[in-house]
């Protein structure tokens, strides 16, 4: 008896202790062959006997899940150790994480205007018809609305189509001068090899004094930026047409593919479009309460840079979520 429990206590395992689990309760075990004594003890004897058995066998049990409780924390405890990670270690030859090309892209936008002073400023994507269209001086039924295929809601609300209503919200919570940009995501029903319902654009706005702010400055401010994205590329300002600048012009930059002598991705003319601009319209400062001040402003694709910068084919490709893009990129 005495040898049964000493033996449970030095159990030095899980394994052992298993065994002499079997070796003390099992069918063929120590209390077995006690109990299989009874038939032999006289009548009277029997119950005292029985009792004496069953109160050692209490016992033992107790002392045998006592031990195995230890047995196993102390297993759990080593193991533990044994498994123990250090994520401060250094891993020379770990996997690398990459910057999704366009966030890389964004980044290098806003740190360009960031640098020269800009502040960056976001709106609702959510937006209403007034911030969206009307305040930028596009009226109900104008025919220009049909240039951005428009996601409505129920309620009259819509996805924005472009970060320009950023300027309205902008200009009516502040008084000039404004200096912004506004990165973010916009929405159009569309989806081809160049278009994806949802991309990215940077909005840029500046407001001040009538005699601060000139169509040269607009000028001279994206020439600058354009050979800082693209390199040594030529640049071209040619007229065109938005609702809410007047003068408006879209700018080229000579493909970077071809070097300008025509190929399939500049469809053979030699340039690239790459943003629009212009001088803000008297309208859309009216719409907003601003007097005496002049300003320009332009707008961008922020997935078009990637695609030109990184030489990416088809743009939905941005948008799939294979990590074999991202590898690239690393
Ligand atoms: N909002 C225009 C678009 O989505 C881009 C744009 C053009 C923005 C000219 C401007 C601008 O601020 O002056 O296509």
């Amino acid at each position: 008896m005495e040898n049964m429990e000493k033996k449970i206590d030095e159990a030095g395992t899980l394994e052992s202790l298993e065994k002499i689990r079997v070796e003390i309760f099992g069918k063929k075990g120590m209390l077995a062959a006690e109990f299989a004594k009874m038939k032999d003890i006289p009548g009277p004897e029997k119950k005292a006997f029985a009792e004496g058995l069953n109160r050692l066998k209490a016992q033992l049990l107790e002392r045998f899940e006592r031990r195995h409780a230890q047995l196993e924390a102390e297993e759990m405890q080593s193991r533990m150790r044994a498994e123990a990670v250090d994520v401060s270690l250094y891993a020379p030859n770990g996997v690398k994480g990459a910057l999704h090309p366009v966030k890389d892209t964004m980044d290098r936008i806003v740190d360009y205007f960031t640098a020269l002073n800009f502040s960056v400023e976001s709106g609702p994507m959510v937006e209403d018809d007034f911030h969206n269209f009307e305040a930028l001086n596009l009226p109900k039924n104008h025919p220009a609305r049909d240039m951005q295929d428009t996601f409505y809601f129920s309620d009259g609300t819509l996805l924005r189509t472009h970060t320009s209503p950023v300027q309205i919200r902008t200009m009516m919570k502040r008084k000039p001068p404004i200096r912004i940009i506004a990165p973010g995501s916009v929405f159009r029903r569309d989806y081809d090899l160049t278009h994806t319902p949802m991309f990215h654009q940077v909005e840029g706005l500046v407001v001040d004094e009538k005699a601060k702010v000139s169509f040269a400055n607009l000028k001279w401010i994206l020439t600058d930026f354009l050979h800082e994205m693209f390199g040594e590329v030529d640049i071209r300002f040619r007229p065109s047409f938005f609702p809410f600048t007047e003068p408006s012009a879209e700018v080229d930059i000579s493909c970077i593919f071809c070097g300008g002598s025509g190929c399939r991705v500049c469809s053979r003319t030699g340039w690239l479009e790459v943003l629009g601009c212009g001088v803000v319209d008297p309208n859309v400062f009216e719409a907003v309460g601003y007097e005496d001040v002049s300003g320009y402003a332009f707008g961008l694709g922020v997935e078009r840079f990637a695609m030109l910068i990184h030489h990416i084919a088809d743009l939905r490709s941005l948008f799939e979520g294979d990590i074999r893009l991202l590898e690239q990129f690393r």
